[in-house]
C-alpha cells in the first residue's frame, strides 16, 4: 500500500504540533503547515529529529486564502493522495484586523481558511479510499451569537471572545453541512474541543483577556492531551462509523443547539461560498 499522507494545519505549535507527532507515530507521512518558516523551522527540526523524514513543511499563511491554491500545486506536484486533512491552524485577535480579501481576521481565518483547505483539496481526498477531514473547532462555541448577515462583524462592536466563539460555531456547523455533501462518497469529517490547553493560544488577545489567560495556565491540559480527541478521530474505527459530529474528550457530544442547527449551516455554507467567489 502506498505511504498514507496527511495534512496539519497551525503544525508548528500547540495542539497541531501534537497532532503532527501523533500522526507520524501512526505511520503517516506528514506535511506541516506553518504560516512562515521563522516559527516553522525550528518546530520541523524537532518534529524531523524524532521522525525523520516522515515530516515534512509546506508553508501558508491562511489570512490570504490565495495561498492555499498555491500550497496545493506544491503538494500535488509530490502526492497523488490525501488521507487526512486536519485543519486546526487559527487564533484570536484582540484587535479586529482584515484578511487580505477583506474578511474579518478571525472569521477569516479560523472559518474561512479551513473552508477553502476543505474545498481546494476535496477532489484529492475524495479519491484516496477511507479519507477523513478533522477540524479543531471549541466549546467557546456558546459564547457565539452568530448573525449570518453580518459575518465580518461590520455592523456590531469587535469583542474578541464574541468574534471567537462565532468562528468555532462556523467550523461545527460547516463540519454538519460538509458531511452532508460528502454523503455516499466515502469521506467522512468531525471537529472536536481539544479541552482548555496550554499552548500560545491567547498570545495575541487584548485587555483582561491577555492578562488573565496567562494565569489560567496551571489548570490548563497539556498540548499532548489537547491532541488526543484530533489523533481519535483522524485514526479510530470508533470515528469511522459515523460522520459530521462535534467531539470532546474523544466522545461524540451534542454541543449547544445552535451547534446542531442544520438550516444555518446550510446558509452559512452558501454565504461562504458566495463571499470566497466575490
Ligand atoms: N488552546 C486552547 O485552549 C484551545 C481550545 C479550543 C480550541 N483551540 C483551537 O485549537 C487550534 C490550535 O490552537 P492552539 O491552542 O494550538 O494555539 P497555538 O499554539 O497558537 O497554535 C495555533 C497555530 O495556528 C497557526 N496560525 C495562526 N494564524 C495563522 C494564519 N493566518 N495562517 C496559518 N497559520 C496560522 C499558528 O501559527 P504561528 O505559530 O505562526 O502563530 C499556530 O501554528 C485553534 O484552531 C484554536 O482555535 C484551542
Amino acid at each position: 500500500m502506498a505511504e498514507r499522507v496527511c495534512i496539519v494545519s497551525g503544525g508548528n505549535s500547540g495542539i497541531g504540533f501534537e497532532l503532527c507527532r501523533g500522526m507520524a507515530a501512526a505511520g503517516f507521512h506528514v506535511v506541516m503547515i506553518s504560516r512562515g518558516a521563522e516559527r516553522g523551522q525550528p518546530a520541523l527540526d524537532k518534529l524531523q529529529a524524532e521522525f525523520g523524514d516522515s515530516i515534512e513543511m509546506m508553508l501558508c499563511d491562511m489570512s490570504d486564502i490565495t495561498n492555499i491554491t498555491k500550497l496545493h500545486t506544491e503538494f500535488t506536484a509530490k502526492f497523488d493522495r490525501l488521507d487526512v486533512l486536519l485543519n486546526n491552524a487559527g487564533a484570536m485577535w484582540g484587535h479586529r484586523g482584515t484578511t487580505t480579501q477583506g474578511h474579518e481576521m478571525t472569521f477569516g481565518v479560523n472559518h474561512v481558511g479551513y473552508f477553502v483547505m476543505t474545498q481546494t483539496f476535496l477532489p484529492l481526498l475524495e479519491s484516496t479510499d477511507g479519507s477523513r477531514i478533522i477540524n479543531t473547532a471549541s466549546e467557546a462555541h456558546k459564547m457565539a451569537r452568530l448573525k449570518l448577515g453580518d459575518l465580518n462583524r461590520e455592523k456590531s462592536r469587535y469583542s474578541q471572545w464574541r468574534t471567537y466563539g462565532n468562528s468555532k460555531l462556523c467550523n461545527i456547523l460547516f463540519t454538519r453541512e460538509l458531511a452532508r455533501k460528502l454523503d455516499g462518497t466515502g469521506t467522512i469529517t468531525h471537529c472536536f474541543h481539544p479541552g482548555v490547553v496550554k499552548t500560545r493560544f491567547g498570545s495575541g488577545s487584548s485587555g483582561i483577556m491577555r492578562l488573565f489567560w496567562p494565569l489560567g495556565r496551571p489548570f490548563m491540559v497539556n498540548s499532548k492531551k489537547g491532541a488526543s480527541t484530533g489523533l481519535h478521530l483522524a485514526l479510530s474505527e470508533d470515528a469511522a462509523t459515523t460522520t459530521g459530529e462535534y467531539w470532546s474528550r474523544s466522545k461524540r457530544n451534542r454541543g449547544n443547539r445552535h451547534a446542531r442547527n442544520d438550516d444555518n449551516a446550510t446558509r452559512l455554507w452558501q454565504l461562504t461560498e458566495d463571499m470566497i467567489n466575490e
